[in-house]
């Protein structure tokens, strides 16, 4: 049997809900409504130590983790609570809502997607977090220029997530003409990067920026002529 969950949170609670969100904008969640508040965000933090360690180089910079799992949103405030920071804030629930409807376009400074789960098998795929719609998201809410970093060990899910990545127009690839490297010095490991490293697997590091800010105007138009049947289907590079 497992260790029991401990509840107590040894210091400030930094969890935050997407209703709080929704509607008032990052800011309110670090306490300063009307002030502009562009975080990084962290999807799928897992146990943490990523977005900790990268928290703790900019203390003047606003962090959020997103995490689905309950447990690992609750031993993560416990851990932000005793590291003393206080520019993180963490919200539970799943990436393709909270940067979904409830985000603000451009709202985002930088995202961080690491080794999201791959679900290998092909009746499980649809689960994956890399979709269309998803992918339209984060370019919708990153600042122009903003960084997105992905990392996959999976192969397969690196062919989908590239495919994906590079057919949004509101992204650009940094890596070109390389749909992603392997390695990239300097980049934080995370826990599960360790563990693949261990087992010797190839590692798949794409890196975008955000394009829409500055090509809106291209990109609305397109996309209304798509939906209304007109136009053409290639990008507005
Ligand atoms: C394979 S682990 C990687 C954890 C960490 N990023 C790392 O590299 O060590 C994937 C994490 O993403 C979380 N996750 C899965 N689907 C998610 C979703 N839709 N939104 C947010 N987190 C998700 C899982 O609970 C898990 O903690």
């Amino acid at each position: 049997m497992g260790r029991a969950l401990k509840y107590d949170i040894p210091g400030e609670d930094w969890r935050r809900s997407v209703d709080e969100l929704a509607g008032h904008g990052w800011a309110s969640l670090f306490g300063e409504p009307g002030m502009p508040v562009r975080p990084v965000v962290e999807i799928g933090f897992g146990r943490g130590e990523f977005l900790l360690e990268l928290a703790g180089k900019h203390p003047d910079q606003a962090f959020v983790g997103v995490e689905v799992s309950f447990k690992r949103v609750l031993k993560m405030a416990r851990r932000l609570a005793r590291s003393g920071l206080r520019n993180v804030r963490l919200i539970e629930g799943r990436g393709q809502v909270v940067l979904g409807p409830a985000c603000e376009p451009a709202s985002v400074s930088e995202i961080w997607i690491n080794f999201s789960d791959p679900w290998p098998k092909e009746k499980h795929a649809r689960r994956r977090l890399f979709q269309a719609p998803f992918v339209a998201d984060l370019a919708r809410v990153l600042v122009a220029s903003g960084p997105l970093h992905v990392a996959t060990d999976d192969a397969s899910y690196a062919r989908q997530i590239g495919a994906l990545l590079e057919a949004e127009p509101g992204l650009e690839n940094r890596f070109a003409p390389e749909p992603y490297r392997r390695e990239v010095p300097g980049r934080l490991h995370t826990a599960y990067e360790e563990s693949w490293r261990e087992a010797g697997r190839a590692l798949h590091f794409f890196e975008y920026r955000g394009a829409f800010e500055s090509r809106r105007g291209a990109l609305e138009s397109r996309r209304s002529a798509l939906e209304s049947g007109g136009g053409s289907s290639g990008p507005a590079r």
